[in-house]
């Protein structure tokens, strides 16, 4: 059976990169993985939001509106173990043992954290470096057998295969299972809407740059009419937009808002130029998000149930996750009652 288990950062918005990226997928697996008596885990990955500073009133905000936008989205408290990674402290435990299995080395080929420190490496907190270790506990723990996320975070899932192989193999137990990341087909890398070559981020300091879930319809389109793009009208097919990532981009945004793809796309918008394209687009974001951003409102109004939500989740999380870091202190030879 199916263990899927993901999360995300609780900084900032949830943003249209994460949603066609990941959380659209979270949300198309819970039915699927529940009736064939699987478990789905999704988190608020808070100890991996204070690899940077964070400030803590904005993070405690940040986590249960996360949790809002996350059930906006289509997560269901009922079908989906939705929680915060701080209120189960089994994620600490393993990601500390496990920070004793993974390798400098390994640590040291991982794309992200030379992006995040950039050029003041040495004055990096070590959580952030060490961070993929704790993203590794994170599925372990779980025994996932599924990780839906976005192509960025590919090398972080190999890297939690190697060191769960690693310490099966040390400790000679199959506890850890390989989990294999599911990236979707197209709207794995959406990239910023000023700038090609940047993803989209949470992190940009221009809002410009992503769509926001709680952005209006105003505001949606007007990004989408002052995106970068380049003077020439859409082509024919898909080997056309090489070398155009701004119009790559845009195209590919579509395709994975219409749940099609890039060649049917350009089928119907070819010779075109982009202004009867865009606002085609932010039509269709604009219908696929709106109802998402009404629903996120209305659960902001009553932050008590979303704090029930998280407690019974952390509650089924801890239940699921205290089993493997037992058999993990105990297969390292650590003593934890006397
Ligand atoms: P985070 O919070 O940066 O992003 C959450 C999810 O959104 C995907 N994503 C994107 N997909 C497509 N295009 C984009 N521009 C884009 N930006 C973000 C990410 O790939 C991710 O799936 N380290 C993780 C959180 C994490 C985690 C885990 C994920 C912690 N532990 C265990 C899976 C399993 C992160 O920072 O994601």
């Amino acid at each position: 059976t199916k263990r899927v288990v993901s999360g995300i950062q609780p900084t900032g918005n949830l943003h249209l990169g994460n949603y066609l990226g990941a959380i659209r997928n979270w949300v198309r697996m819970q039915d699927e993985v529940a009736r064939e008596g699987g478990e789905c885990f999704f988190f608020l990955a808070d100890l991996h939001a204070i690899t940077v500073y964070n400030d803590p009133k904005e993070l405690a905000r940040n986590v249960r509106s996360m949790a809002a936008a996350l059930i906006a989205a289509g997560v269901d408290p009922a079908k989906s173990t939705l929680f915060n990674q701080a209120a189960v402290s089994a994620h600490a435990e393993l990601g500390w043992i496990l920070n004793c299995t993974a390798r400098i080395g390994w640590l040291n080929r991982m794309t992200q954290f030379k992006e995040k420190s950039g050029k003041n490496r040495e004055g990096a907190s070590i959580g952030l470096f060490a961070y993929p270790v704790l993203q590794a506990a994170d599925v372990l723990i779980y025994r996932a057998t599924h990780v839906p996320v976005g192509e960025d975070q590919k090398q972080h899932l190999e890297l939690a295969r190697d060191i769960a192989t690693k310490f099966n193999t040390d400790y000679e137990t199959e506890l850890f299972v390989l989990p294999e990341p599911m990236i979707p087909a197209s709207a794995a890398r959406i990239m910023s809407l000023r700038d090609g070559s940047a993803k989209m981020s949470k992190s940009d300091p221009s809002d410009m740059s992503r769509i926001n879930l709680t952005d209006d319809a105003d505001t949606i389109t007007a990004k989408i009419r002052k995106a970068k793009t380049d003077a020439d009208p859409l082509p024919a097919n898909p080997a056309g937009l090489e070398g155009r990532p701004e119009a790559k981009n845009l195209v590919g945004i579509y395709a994975a808002l219409a749940d099609t793809g890039a060649a049917d796309v350009l089928a119907r918008f070819e010779g075109q130029g982009f202004g009867a394209f865009k606002p085609a687009l932010a039509e269709l974001v604009v219908e696929t998000l709106g109802p998402i951003s009404a629903r996120l409102s209305e659960l902001e109004r009553d932050p008590g149930e979303l704090d029930r939500i998280l407690a019974h989740g952390a509650a089924k999380a801890r239940a699921a996750a205290e089993p493997v870091v037992a058999v993990a202190y105990a297969s390292l030879g650590l003593t934890r009652e006397t």
